[in-house]
């Protein structure tokens, strides 16, 4: 049973979908996490990876990661969609204030503003890049390794900058991997068998966690701990099987709802995850999120009386690592109550209003925040993720969407030559 594994409690009681619906469908489920588990679909290299992938080899980046705070101040990591999005969710969550190496995110984006503030902001302090794509082609990426790589090389000289960066891709002949091999960066190997999305439990993400200063070894023993094709059975499919069965009955958006900001993140790679494995041949749920309370004072209108589109996902936590309190002569009746108090009662006001407007709500509730539940959290996610698509008749693991803006666009790039 998943609940004796897992810290991850789904609850379903809201959802307003028949229990009995639910059970009907856990064969079919089965069946998907059984082809996920078998080998025989491309891109599952992920399903095994937290088993795979040895001690030695995280001990290995841990190594690594010291090496590299050792000698820069801040540390760049370049890559866009599935290449930078899960480090950077699990290091808004985890990372430490006091970390002296500071971990920057850059390629995602072609903004001029952006890295003129990135420049401004690293000044003349020791700077190390790491270049992360599956691909190693991707031009959000490499236009952003050119402009870094000319500011090193003039700060550095050669040798030091190949010293200084990290290269994360593919074994195997590209652009940045033959770079990297005729310069002598250091090379970590992306799996050919695991996709960008699902990626950030190799050294994609746990590079630039472990940089960060965040434990890399409890977030892969909470992914192990879930890492087996028994977790997701009886009732451990039952998420994404509600998901198939809103989408079923003509919903068409999950809105993902946190309470705590540092979630933003692991918001979007949520929205990566299932947007870019789910939306296809005319399918797939819209997943969005949302950030409380900010939002009850924007959004919270639409939901609570707006167009019937969605169902909300509550990912919440229930204890707090910190709490301040209002101090007495703060007003009533909030004066002598803590921060978090009053947090886990705006969760509860929430989704009883919600809930008697009739809005479908599941909640996903953690006991805590720290690096073991993470790992938890990010496999959970993959499985229902991959699960989900399957069940709808996609291929989770593949974006011929994404494809069609890259030729488009490199079209326009090219015909600036001319
Ligand atoms: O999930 C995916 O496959 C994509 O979002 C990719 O991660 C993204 O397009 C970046 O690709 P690459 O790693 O090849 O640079």
């Amino acid at each position: 049973n998943m609940e004796t594994r897992t810290d991850i409690k789904v609850d379903l009681k809201n959802t307003g979908i028949d229990p009995s619906e639910i059970e009907g469908r856990r064969g079919e489920a089965q069946d998907a996490l059984n082809r996920l588990w078998s080998g025989e679909l491309d891109f599952t290299g992920w399903v095994r990876d937290p088993l795979e992938f040895s001690d030695a080899a995280v001990n290995e980046l841990i190594d690594v990661a010291a090496e590299i705070r050792g000698k820069c101040d801040y540390f760049l990591v370049l890559g866009v969609g599935g290449s930078f999005m899960g480090a950077k969710a699990v290091v808004d969550l985890l990372q430490s204030p006091e970390a002296d190496t500071r971990v920057l995110f850059a390629g995602y984006n072609f903004n001029a503003r952006y890295i003129h503030d990135l420049l401004r902001e690293i000044g003349d302090a020791d700077l190390c890049l790491c270049v992360v794509s599956k691909s190693g082609t991707t031009t959000e990426t490499l236009s952003a390794y050119g402009i870094f790589k000319e500011i090193m090389l003039e700060k550095y000289g050669p040798e030091e900058t190949a010293a200084r960066t990290y290269v994360v891709t593919e074994h195997r002949s590209n652009y940045l991997f033959d770079m990297a091999v005729a310069e002598g960066s250091r090379i970590f190997d992306l799996a050919l068998d695991i996709g960008g999305r699902y990626s950030v439990l190799t050294p994609v993400g746990l590079l630039p966690i472990a940089v960060a200063g965040i434990d890399i070894r409890a977030i892969m023993n909470g992914a192990r701990a879930l890492c087996s094709r028994e977790t997701f059975r009886s009732d451990g499919l039952d998420y994404a099987i509600t998901r198939q069965a809103f989408a079923d009955a003509g919903k068409t958006i999950e809105v993902y709802e946190f309470f705590d900001p540092y979630f933003a993140y692991f918001g979007e790679w949520l929205k990566q995850l299932f947007g870019e494995s789910e939306g296809k041949d005319g399918k797939g749920l819209f997943p969005t999120s949302l950030m409380f309370s900010r939002d009850l004072h924007s959004m919270g209108q639409f939901l609570q009386q707006g167009t019937p589109c969605f169902f909300e996902t509550f990912i919440t936590v229930d204890e707090t690592s910190e709490d301040v309190e209002i101090p007495v002569l703060a007003m009533k009746p909030f004066a002598g109550k803590t921060i978090q108090q009053i947090n886990l009662c705006a969760e509860k006001g929430v989704q009883d209003a919600h809930v008697k407007a009739g809005i479908p709500v599941i909640s996903i509730r953690l006991p805590r925040l720290d690096e073991n539940v993470t790992g938890q959290l990010l496999y959970y996610f993959e499985t229902q993720c991959a699960v989900s698509a399957l069940l709808s008749g996609v291929n989770p693991f593949n974006q011929p969407g994404v494809e069609d803006y890259k030729r488009e666009m490199r079209a326009y790039i090219t015909a600036l030559d001319k």
